[in-house]
């Protein structure tokens, strides 16, 4: 019996397959959305900016697009980080003109997430609750924040782990029904992972009902397979489920020897945009290939996860293009997806349906 050439079909018995689709791009994607896709992230729609850019002033349209073709298509959704550090407006902080209190941010973030779960919950199987909140390395602000573990934002400067256990108690109250996530970044960095690990263990010891882990999987440098497979261990097991949240593959991880995302002052910066102007069809066939490598590493974790989503659906629309470069330099063109601009599928799609129908 032939089985139809799909992505999402092949791998029913592993995983979702999701793509993050912006309203103004989702109709444009019809037609892969239906083919190869089993669950839609809105990329921005969620966020405060866009659902509450005022207390009190609800704005659902872009969002209702995105669900009303959500719907259409039989598909459900995966729902994308209100409560973040980014995205969010300063009357969020504010009271008057003075700064908020804790309880006052609770509460907006409770009236939020009724709101939100209210016109949403029927589609929504999964919600990223909180995004970001674990601290990198090194920035100013991090420095500032006087944590180990937690990001200096504002929301954490105000009410410290308050109000992510706040975002959390609002959610599990008004969408009973859909796994609730913790969603992050450079999760499979060592130090990273310990301060994710620390901050989700954090939220179980408080009570709070957290699901799941959500690995966003933005790679900016050939992914370490091992350290990949140890993450998904070390996460598992806290006895959460994960998903893969927002997937990509910048031309960086083609050339880039390091395992930290290059910035414009890092030597080889410019080595980087120089052959990124031009990338070579063997840099191209690397992003397809290195699909080929993270899924085989997905489907060996099946058992505990659950969706695999990318941050796009083709090159044609990628953050990507506007993300990380530097004044003065050239635009680089990105293609870190699994279809390609004109929406064929890269060589991936036919390996990973034939490995996943193998296997
Ligand atoms: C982060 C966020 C996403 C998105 C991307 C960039 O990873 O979680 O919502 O904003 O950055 O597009």
């Amino acid at each position: 019996m032939n089985s139809p050439f799909s992505l999402a079909k092949a791998y029913e018995k592993y995983f979702r397959i999701g793509a993050a689709v912006s309203h103004l791009n989702i109709d444009s994607y019809r037609d892969l959305l239906a083919q190869h896709f089993s669950s839609i992230t809105p990329e921005n729609e969620l966020k405060y900016s866009s659902t509450e850019p005022e207390e009190g002033v609800f704005t659902f349209d872009d969002a209702d697009k995105i669900f009303d073709t959500a719907r259409s298509l039989g598909i459900k959704v995966r729902a994308h980080a209100p409560v973040w550090h980014n995205q969010t407006g300063e009357w969020m902080y504010l009271n008057g003109d003075k700064p908020a209190p804790p309880e006052l941010i609770y509460e907006r973030i409770d009236a939020h997430s009724r709101a939100l779960c209210e016109r949403y919950n029927e589609d929504v199987y999964a919600w990223d609750v909180v995004n970001e909140a674990a601290r990198d390395d090194l920035s100013s602000e991090e420095e500032a924040s006087a944590s180990d573990v937690y990001r200096g934002s504002k929301y954490f400067r105000m009410t410290g782990t308050g109000f992510i256990e706040a975002a959390f108690r609002s959610m599990d109250k008004y969408s009973p029904n859909a796994q609730l996530f913790y969603n992050d970044y450079s999760e499979c960095e060592p130090g990273k992972r310990e301060r994710i690990v620390k901050l989700l263990k954090n939220l179980q010891q408080k009570g709070c009902r957290v699901d799941g882990f959500g690995m966003q999987q933005h790679y900016f440098f050939e992914p370490d397979y091992d350290e990949l497979k140890r993450s998904i261990e070390t996460y598992a097991g806290l006895g959460l489920r994960l998903h893969i949240t927002e997937l990509d593959i910048s031309l960086m991880a083609t050339i880039n020897p390091g395992t930290k995302r290059l910035k414009p002052d890092d030597p080889g910066f410019e080595e980087y945009i120089k052959e990124s102007l031009h990338p070579t069809p063997a840099k191209l066939a690397k992003i397809s290939d290195i699909y080929v490598k993270l899924f085989d590493v997905y489907r060996s974790y099946s058992d505990v996860i659950d969706c695999v989503t990318t941050w796009g659906v083709a090159d044609d629309y990628t953050w990507l293009d506007h993300f990380g470069g530097a004044p003065g330099m050239p635009h680089v063109k990105q293609y870190p997806l699994m279809f390609n601009a004109d929406h064929t599928p890269k060589p991936c799609i036919e390996e990973n349906i034939a490995l996943a129908q193998r296997g």
